[in-house]
């Protein structure tokens, strides 16, 4: 079976078991702080699982992208190295919300996987694994199912603290867990490797395929476990592993699906060599970089965009080994389209995108590493023992991006050895840096149980009434605020719009009698409660009490504008530039809007006057914003843009401008014609990383606000060249033309006055062994005005070393000459070196002329002085 057939079989066969098919959401975890990439199947039904959120189906069965490098599960050291280890993998699952457990879960595992209807495995190969302590699933496996007790194997907290085992699964360090059951598939002897729980588990022999976790509790920060509302099922089998066994392959890079990449790989790298380690490593990575490019991740120095270097990285490394000459990894995306495309349609629509990334990131690779092994090289030549420090190895990693491997492999070829515990320490150091760092702030999407969501009021007025759910201060509950404290209101309902599509929280406050609750901002959690987070001016705010909420009107207009001519924009972009053109992110506020798109180069002016003038037109055709409530897929059918990694409901906003100039999804705040935003006016266009810019912009007042500052500008400019708005071109070009004439009348003046200056001077060289020898000080002068003078004194002199220092605004200039019946014994270069190193810098150049300059004049006086002693030790 192919591994496309299998994903539709398995997603077939939970169909016909009462599943709703979900697709696969995007790497990227929406509205979850707490997770770099998605790793599960069940990262997007996680607020399910805790209760926050209904669906309209308590069974799901997906096939998920996952990726697992960074963050709590993380496979990247071993992925080349072993059979099974991916970066990248689908993840299929089935799900049960409250609905089926263990009993069911375990019966439609084994009935898919051995019944001849389905996947047909000979039962005789299938070991299980269950949690220690849970006897109700070895029961079921034993006596239900009929799984002999020698292939049944129960394990413990195995990895050294209550509920770290193999057989209890979290999702990360908070979350649902609960203990699980895992099925392995036992490759035959002839590969190496043990069953779980022995020595040698970790060969290749014996893969688990399939975990089923009977999701249970939900894991605080503080490793407190409290219950579900409702004992939950949360499976996963990766779709590469039960290929290989289908296939009758031992080893995931054996299956189809990766065949055309390991060929792509070695044809886009130039080797021959199909087995080797590296070429896997290459075919792995691709995969994982394309899909988090095609989701929005760019290559970066934080979070998940440092992750994605690394990987890229790491790629490169492994393709330069095995002899890569140039970059080669973009290649490979083609192949990477074509065999996933089908299921995967963003790596078809984002191809051009994802290898320009790759491009630029692999070039700039190459540069660092010439880089690093310059300073290498540099450092090594002050080594004395054959140990390289740590500090340098950290320095080399840290700052230049120069992997360790190679500076090992740099040391070894040298017999010097690294400090690899120096190293390790200075990596700690980083890691607590980074921990202390983390952006992954306060999950309040766990900390708020509130049933059902806060219903949004705001989109027909600013004012409303509400009632106190719960209160937070410093991230806890409590039962009342106090005047003077910061906390976050959780109410019923609310008008304040919390911050998403990029649209900035609303402000305001919320009153009642004499309390006085300010708010700064508002968000909300996974499962839609609004969190006001402010600080309570006066009075005491309790649970339960009754306020009234009110908008900061002004700001929420203002942002509105913003927002719709962010979509007015988006629209203009598509139009004026194509239809690669996507969205990257958005902000959103009163002040001006920012929109990052993808686009490979510089949105030029005249571009930039077209969509202004576009999306102008727009605002003075004044036509009315429509809002449709409706489902994905109608939205969809009349070419509303979605936003990839963006989680929608089966209801969604679809926001039409123009008559169908723009039609997006949208959740936000909006106009209700388009003549209310007034004026567009872009302020900026640039990059923001490889293949994404940025354009910012302002509306309305601010836009107003913007042209009289620009007109104000010019008139000051005009009255500085007394001239008017209409004449400050022709007069601007007047005094540069005027500026341009008087520099060249100076440099003229300089140079007589210097020749007349050379001729004094002449006449103090001194005699040192027959050889004329002149230095002196000029201060002033720059190089080119010393440089004319030394040849000119040369000229004079006929045999003769000169060296002329001066010194001006803390940098010091140094020429030295020596006339050609001289540089056979007396060489400028060598006098140079000395005297640039008096004045703490560098210099040198040909033996009858060398320039050089440093940075600290006290010691100009001393460098001059050198020229004697120079001559007369080189005579
Ligand atoms: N969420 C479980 C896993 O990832 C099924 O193994």
């Amino acid at each position: 079976m192919k591994s496309a057939e299998i994903r539709e079989a398995f997603l077939r066969f939970f169909e016909e078991k009462g599943h709703t098919r979900v697709a696969s959401s995007s790497l990227i975890p929406a509205n979850d702080p707490t997770l770099l990439f998605t790793n599960a199947g069940m990262n997007q039904f996680k607020d399910c699982f805790l209760g926050l959120e209904k669906r309209d189906y308590t069974r799901a069965a997906s096939s998920q992208k996952c990726v697992r490098a960074g963050g709590k599960h993380n496979d990247l050291e071993n992925v080349g190295y072993t059979a099974r280890h991916h970066t990248f993998f689908e993840m299929l699952g089935n799900f049960s919300f409250g609905d089926y457990f263990k009993r069911d879960a375990i019966s439609y595992a084994w009935e898919f996987l051995t019944s001849e209807k389905w996947l047909g495995l000979p039962k005789d190969r299938l070991w299980v694994t269950v949690y220690a302590s849970d006897d109700e699933a070895y029961d079921i496996w034993t006596r239900e199912v009929g799984v002999p007790s020698e292939r049944m194997i129960r394990i413990g907290d195995n990895k050294g603290a209550p509920y770290a085992s193999d057989n209890f699964w979290t999702m990360g360090d908070t979350g649902p867990c609960g203990p699980c059951t895992e099925i392995f598939y036992d490759h035959g002897e002839g590969i190496w490797g043990g069953p779980p729980g022995s020595e040698d588990e970790d060969g290749d022999r014996y893969i688990e395929i399939w975990n089923n976790v009977f999701m249970q509790f939900n894991r605080s920060a503080d490793g407190s476990m409290e219950p579900l509302p409702a004992p939950s099922v949360d499976t996963g089998m990766g779709l590469e592993r039960i290929s290989a066994v289908l296939q009758r392959v031992h080893s995931n890079y054996e299956i189809d699906l990766f065949q055309n990449l390991l060929k792509a790989a070695a044809e886009a790298i130039g080797c021959t060599n199909d087995d080797a380690p590296s070429l896997k490593v290459v075919a792995d990575h691709i995969r994982s970089c394309s899909f988090l490019i095609s989701d929005g991740v760019l290559p970066s120095n934080e979070g998940r965009g440092y992750v994605l270097r690394r990987i890229i990285r790491r790629a490169c490394r492994h393709g330069n080994k095995l002899g890569a000459s140039g970059p080669f990894f973009h290649k490979i995306v083609a192949a990477l389209a074509a065999e996933m495309g089908e299921a995967f349609p963003e790596l078809r629509q984002q191809q051009a995108h994802v290898e320009r990334v790759l491009k630029t990131e692999e070039e700039q690779f190459a540069k660092t590493l010439e880089q690093g092994l310059r300073i290498l090289e540099q450092d090594l030549a002050a080594l004395s023992g054959d140990l390289i420090p740590g500090e340098l190895v950290f320095k080399l990693y840290d700052t230049y991006g120069f992997p360790v491997d190679l500076t090992n492999d740099i040391a070894r070829e040298r017999k010097l050895r690294l400090d690899e515990e120096g190293f390790e320490r200075e990596m700690e150091a980083q890691r607590e840096r980074a921990r202390s760092a983390s952006a992954f702030g306060m999950d309040y999407n766990s900390l708020v149980k509130v049933e059902g969501e806060t219903r949004f009021t705001g989109y027909r007025g600013t004012r409303g009434e509400g009632r106190v759910l719960v209160l937070f201060k410093d991230g806890v509950k409590v039962d009342q605020l106090r005047a003077g404290e910061e906390g976050v209101v959780v109410l019923d309902q609310t008008p304040f719009y919390a911050e998403s599509g990029g649209q900035i929280g609303d402000c305001g406050y919320l009153t009642a009698n004499d309390l006085r609750f300010d708010v700064r901002e508002t968000s909300k959690t996974g499962g839609g409660a609004f969190l006001h987070h402010g600080v309570l001016d006066s009075g005491i705010l309790s649970v339960d009490d009754s306020v009234a909420a009110v908008v900061d009107d002004s700001v929420r207009q203002s942002t509105a504008l913003n927002h719709s001519a962010t979509h007015l924009l988006h629209a203009a972009l598509r139009e004026v530039l194509g239809e690669h053109v996507q969205q990257k992110g958005s902000l959103v506020d009163s002040q001006r809007l920012r929109f990052d798109f993808s686009h490979f180069e510089a949105v030029s002016a005249a571009q930039l006057q077209r969509l202004e003038d576009i999306v102008n037109t727009q605002i003075r055709l004044n036509t009315p914003v429509e809002i449709e409530e409706t489902d994905i897929e109608t939205a969809k059918a009349r070419g509303a843009m979605a936003l990839f990694g963006e989680k929608y409901g089966a209801q969604v906003r679809v926001l039409t401008m123009g008559g169908g100039f723009s039609v997006e999804l949208c959740g936000g705040t909006h106009v209700s014609r388009t003549g209310d935003i007034g004026l567009f006016k872009i302020v900026s266009e640039g990059g923001v990383a490889s293949g994404v810019r940025r354009i910012e912009a302002v509306t309305g007042a601010a836009a107003l606000a913007y042209l009289n500052q620009a007109e104000q500008q010019l008139k000051d400019a005009a009255s500085l060249v007394k001239g008017s708005r209409e004449t400050l071109v022709d007069k601007l070009s007047a005094v540069l033309e005027r500026n341009r004439q008087l520099e060249k009348e100076l440099e003229q003046l300089k140079a007589r006055a210097a020749s007349a200056a050379g001729n004094d001077l002449a006449a103090s060289a001194i005699e040192v062994r027959g050889v004329r020898v002149l230095a002196a000080r000029l201060d002033g002068l720059d190089g080119k005005a010393l440089l004319a003078m030394v040849d000119q004194l040369k000229n004079k002199l006929g045999s003769a070393v000169v060296l002329l220092g001066g010194a001006q605004e803390g940098k010091v200039v140094l020429v030295a000459g020596v006339t050609q019946d001289l540089t056979a014994r007396l060489k400028a270069g060598d006098l140079m070196k000395q005297a640039a190193a008096a004045v703490g810098g560098k210099g040198g150049g040909r033996p009858d002329m060398a320039q050089g300059g440093g940075s600290d004049p006290a010691g100009l006086d001393a460098a001059l002085a050198l020229a004697h002693g120079f001559v007369e030790q080189g005579l």
